[in-house]
């Protein structure tokens, strides 16, 4: 199934789990003209073995951009790399999927350490506001050139301009409840309830410039994240996940949403 996205299309955490197949689905389902930045920590290293060989199978459709989601600098380079090669075309669609999650489960209270609480905010929320921030002139190019007549009508798209936070169930403060006794990780939970609010703000900051701004939780997809008792195959996270992007309008922003595309209470 190819799916409604076009243009230029950033990915973080591109190297393994969902960001990997993101990219394959991305470069697979997009026309020709579209281009996939594949961001991750280090290109050159074995733990990006396989991005290389997906970016060897779609010639100059993938470029690989060195990315440390913890490092402001490497945030910077990145962008001007990118900011660079789009040029007046701006970036379409920004996918903040990067995000790590120590201690390692059930991660009780116990086990937490301030460090761990500091480096997981640091890292699943610092990191995608920089981002966000530093892309913004790029994702206000893109949103400038489109015309909305492609949308039916709707001002906002992830192929005009839009920023998607990958999120999760868990960071929904209302299911606790029933989430909390099979899940604790304190540190992850927090900071994607903090990258729900990022979320919600940059709707609310940005709709001023028709970038829409929406969090998707991926489902429970078997990664080094997600562990062997997974559910979900990354390729079916995936292809909802995109399908979901692909029909995202006006109403849709400031929303966390599922890979099906149900919203998720707050
Ligand atoms: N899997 C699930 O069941 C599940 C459920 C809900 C939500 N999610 C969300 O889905 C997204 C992807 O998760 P996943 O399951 O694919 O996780 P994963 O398999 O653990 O992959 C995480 C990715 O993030 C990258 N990353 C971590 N820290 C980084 C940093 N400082 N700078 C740049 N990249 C960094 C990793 O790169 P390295 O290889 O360099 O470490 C890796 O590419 C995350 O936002 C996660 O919270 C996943």
């Amino acid at each position: 199934m190819s799916v409604k996205l076009e243009g230029n299309i950033l990915v973080t955490g591109s190297n393994r789990g969902l960001g990997l197949e993101l990219v394959k689905q991305l470069a697979e389902k997009t026309r020709q003209e579209a281009h996939i930045y594949a961001c991750c920590r280090d290109p050159e290293g074995t733990r990006a073995e396989a991005l290389r060989k997906l970016t060897a199978q779609y010639p100059g459709k993938i470029t690989m951009i060195k990315l440390d989601m913890l490092d402001e600098d490497s945030i910077l380079t990145a962008v001007q790399a990118v900011s660079k090669q789009v040029g007046a075309v701006g970036l379409n669609l920004l996918i903040n999927n990067a995000a790590i999650n120590t201690p390692a489960s059930p991660a009780p209270l116990s086990a937490t350490r301030k460090k761990d609480m500091m480096e997981v905010y640091e890292t699943n929320v610092v990191g995608p506001f920089l981002l966000a921030k530093m892309c913004l002139p790029l994702l206000q190019k893109a949103a400038e050139r489109h015309s909305p007549e492609k949308d039916m009508g709707d001002k906002m798209s992830c192929r005009r301009s839009a920023i998607i936070n990958v999120s999760t169930l868990i960071s929904s403060i209302e299911k606790c409840p029933e989430t909390f006794p099979v899940a604790q990780m304190y540190p992850y939970r927090t900071s994607k309830a903090a990258l729900n609010m990022l979320t919600r703000c940059q709707a609310e900051d940005f709709k001023i410039y028709n970038i829409l701004v929406t969090a998707i939780h991926p489902g429970w997809v078997r990664t080094e994240m997600g562990g062997e008792e997974a559910p979900l195959t990354t390729q079916d996270s995936v292809d909802g996940m995109l399908g979901v992007m692909s029909s995202l309008c006006n109403k849709d922003s400031g929303m966390l949403l599922d890979w099906e595309g149900n919203s998720i209470p707050w």
